[in-house]
């Protein structure tokens, strides 16, 4: 089967560890006719706009995309482009799950947990102004509606594969309507899953916890403010946030995308680690129901590391983006 997938290649270093992934999932095998449109300052470039209309109809069609990180100004510039993304498709899940790597200096070992992010509210509705000069108001939205169904996801996902607990992480004790009302989404939810354990931990807690025993976390459920702090945290345990994936989810779409951003620092260079979008690239092949391919995928990123020869230099290697890619070709081939 052809599957058609929209492809974003984003800035920075996303054109880079984009590229590396198209090549590692081509050699899985699977068939992928690519409707390649930018997004960000590339697009407007190219189409004079920073969301080109061909890009919107293209995951509007596909429901499907890969996307690598667009850059977003701080404190002034348009708005994150991401969000955007999120919000007009409605992607109200997104998940990351953070799991360690053998070989990669770490200061913790069977690390395994799933973020699951509420995706389009909170505090990124982008609803900020200027109450009077030197007073400025941004409004944190919570409601009933979205936070009961990113509880539904975060439930039916640990049903699904068989994990232990659901963790919701709030700061109700402070505001206690908006996380207040979130929580009580959840409770009603969890009771609706007596099999999986339900329990809550505030914000600041969940911190601490996280650097001193993050074993003990399973599936971390979180508004959207406080699910992306939490996910670079969560990469921070294992690594950096050149491992950790991430996919959005919505009825009608989904986009695939790392954790993390367009990297300046080091765009260009040929250095980036890939694996963040090739792990996101197999949870898009599992998505199109490609499990085999994605599975293959996954092994291949893994045997990698095990082999321990190809690590990148953000996790103490010396490997380059392309050393890196080929070692997984070289590991696809021999699965
Ligand atoms: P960042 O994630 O781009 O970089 C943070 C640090 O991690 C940097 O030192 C970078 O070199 C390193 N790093 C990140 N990914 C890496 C990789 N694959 N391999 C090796 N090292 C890697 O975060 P930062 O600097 O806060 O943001 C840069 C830009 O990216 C901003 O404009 C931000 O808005 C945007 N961004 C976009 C996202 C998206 O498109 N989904 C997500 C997060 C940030």
């Amino acid at each position: 089967m052809i599957h058609t997938v929209t492809l974003i290649p984003g800035d920075g270093i996303g054109p880079e560890v984009i590229s590396a992934a198209r090549c590692v999932i081509e050699a899985t095998g699977v068939t992928i006719n690519w409707e390649e449109i930018n997004a960000g300052g590339e697009a407007l470039k190219h189409y004079g706009t920073l969301l080109p209309d061909a890009l919107i109809e293209s995951i509007k069609r596909n429901r499907v995309a890969l996307k690598g990180p667009i850059t977003t100004q701080v404190a002034e510039g348009f708005p994150s482009l991401n969000v955007r993304l999120r919000k007009m498709f409605d992607l109200y899940a997104n998940f990351r799950p953070i799991k360690n790597m053998p070989n990669v200096p770490c200061r913790f070992g069977n690390v395994d947990l799933m973020v699951v992010r509420e995706n389009t509210e909170d505090l990124y509705a982008g609803l900020e102004h200027e109450v009077v000069p030197g007073v400025v108001e941004s409004l944190k939205i919570i409601t009933e509606r979205a936070s009961t169904r990113i509880a539904r996801f975060a439930f039916d996902y640990a049903r699904k594969l068989a994990r232990r607990e659901v963790c919701a992480v709030h700061k109700a004790n402070i505001m206690k309507m908006s996380d207040g009302l979130f929580l009580n989404c959840v409770r009603i939810v969890a009771s609706q899953y007596p099999e999986i354990k339900y329990r809550e931990l505030i914000v600041d807690n969940t911190c601490m916890q996280l650097v001193l025993n993050p074993q003990q976390f399973d599936i971390l459920l979180l508004e959207n403010l406080y699910g992306d702090i939490i996910s670079d945290l969560g990469a921070g345990l294992i690594g950096g946030l050149g491992l950790v994936p991430g996919a959005n989810i919505g009825v009608d779409g989904a986009i695939f995308e790392a954790v993390h951003g367009s990297a300046p620092d080091i765009a260009g260079k040929g250095v980036a680690n890939p694996t963040a979008v090739m792990l996101s690239s197999a949870l898009l092949l599992e998505h199109l129901n490609e499990l085999e391919a994605g599975r293959r995928l996954r092994s291949a990123i893994e045997g990698v590391y095990a082999e321990g020869k190809h690590i990148t230099r953000d996790l103490g290697g010396t490997a380059t983006t392309q050393e890196f890619t080929e070692a997984v070709l070289r590991q696809i081939d021999s699965i």
